[in-house]
């Protein structure tokens, strides 16, 4: 099949940019990159522009910012979808499936082999501008967190929607962590390059693996009518326009395709949601929160933010209960730039012991990835004047902790870049919560 997507990539990026079956135009689906949409109109159509392209770039979901979170999921399932049809009229092959890059196992979190092997102009799925050691074969993991940052933890929320939803954690969590983790800010890592690397379509088959197995396991997408009837343009295999509906990209079955191997939510410790419950002192509420008076400035330097017990007001507007779990809700994510780096999250790591993955108290990564703002030109700051939220489910850290008497009673949180942030990144947080 990679060998066969090999060939397909190689006829797409020899096919003209004007044409919809071209790489460029299925990049630019997704994003365009400087100078923007609008110039490379201009550039490749003349003054007279081009319907279809205005109808069909810069529609990635919700990542040009100010989007519906929701959208995530069924847009770039279009995408994928769209993009398969036309990968397999070019083989030839009926039969011709897009595999997916399975990183969520520890074993396979290495860029596939024929991504990188060989090297240079010769390899249609090369791309230089990956992170370091990626084209070598190392774990995207490695100096990123480490294998744990890449589980499956966004499957536990029950709920869909929102900031705190599902589609949101997988979106802010395991996929946005790929991106950042494989592709520097000209490649994978920030949203305008992304799709012009050819492991794009792997990563978002898994991540479309992972939402078939959320719905697998009994979760439900949303039924609302309105934001079911949204619509999409793409182009078939045969180039010509196709407008999708989100209704009718919410259940695979229908549209003809299965995977081989399913996932399952990952199970806490049985002994976890007791021994949370006792540690935090309450459930279902916002148990700690850090005082943040204003944005925290998230540098080459660690941050470190104390969790106090939270007022009896904030437990109030807490996050509806979810079936045991506890969460570090870090919001108000906000950056001018992509950092190019990633930022590890500690509970309570004592001074003077090493920031790594493999600490009993490492809760997580955060990215950047989907936080800055796209518009037609480059990158304008972030989206929405309340930043991006990212959940890190700490039900098992903090079990873990309280278990072997690591978690003190002012704990405080962690903040550690995983190198120095872009100059002009800007990247800050504004509030962090234990919430359960
Ligand atoms: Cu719209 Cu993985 O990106």
């Amino acid at each position: 099949m990679t060998t066969k997507y090999a060939a397909a990539v190689q006829t797409m990026m020899g096919t003209k940019a004007t044409d919809p079956l071209s790489w460029v135009w299925q990049w630019y689906t997704h994003w365009t990159p400087s100078p923007g949409k609008s110039a490379e109109i201009l550039r490749l159509f003349g003054p007279s522009g081009n319907t279809l392209a205005q109808q069909m770039w810069n529609t990635c979901q919700p990542h040009g910012g100010g989007m519906n979170p929701d959208n995530f999921l069924p847009w770039h399932r279009m995408y994928v979808y769209f993009f398969e049809r036309i990968v397999r009229k070019l083989t030839g092959d009926a039969t011709w499936t897009l595999p997916y890059w399975d990183y969520t196992d520890p074993a396979r979190q290495a860029l596939p082999d024929a991504f990188y092997k060989p090297g240079g102009a010769t390899n249609p799925l090369y791309r230089p501008n990956r992170n370091p050691g990626v084209n070598d074969g190392t774990a995207i993991t490695v100096g990123n967190g480490g294998p744990g940052a890449l589980n499956l933890n966004s499957m536990k929320q029950t709920n869909y929607s929102g900031a705190t939803g599902f589609c949101n954690a997988l979106d802010g969590g395991l996929h946005g962590n790929v991106h950042v983790f494989t592709g520097n800010t000209q490649g994978m890592g920030s949203v305008p390059t992304a799709a012009g690397d050819p492991v794009f379509w792997f990563h978002h088959c898994n991540i479309d693996r992972v939402w078939a197995s959320w719905n697998k396991e009994g979760n439900k997408n949303p039924t609302d009518s309105t934001w079911q009837a949204q619509t999409f343009v793409f182009v078939d295999e045969n180039g010509q326009r196709v407008v999708a509906t989100i209704k009718d990209f919410l259940d695979i079955a229908p549209l003809g395709y299965t995977y081989k191997e399913f996932l399952s939510t990952p199970k806490s410790a049985p002994a976890a949601a007791a021994a949370v419950a006792s540690a935090a002192g309450a459930t279902a509420a916002t148990l700690r929160v850090a005082s943040v008076p204003q944005p925290v400035a998230l540098t080459g330097k660690p941050v470190s933010l104390p969790l106090q017990q939270a007022p009896a007001a904030a437990a109030a507007g807490a996050l509806a209960s979810r079936s045991g779990q506890t969460y570090l809700r870090i919001g108000g994510l906000k950056a001018d730039e992509q950092p190019g780096v990633a930022y590890n999250v500690f509970l309570d790591l004592p001074a003077g012991q090493p920031p790594t993955a493999d600490s009993p108290h490492y809760v997580g990564t955060v990215n950047f990835f989907g936080v800055i703002a796209h518009t037609d030109g480059d990158s304008h700051g972030s989206h929405g004047a309340e930043g991006d939220t990212r959940l890190l489910n700490v039900t098992d850290t903090l079990a873990e902790l309280a278990r072997r008497n690591l978690l003190s009673d002012t704990p405080t949180v962690q903040i550690v870049p995983t190198g120095e942030p872009q100059a002009k990144a800007n990247a800050t947080l504004a509030s962090v919560s234990l919430v359960g």
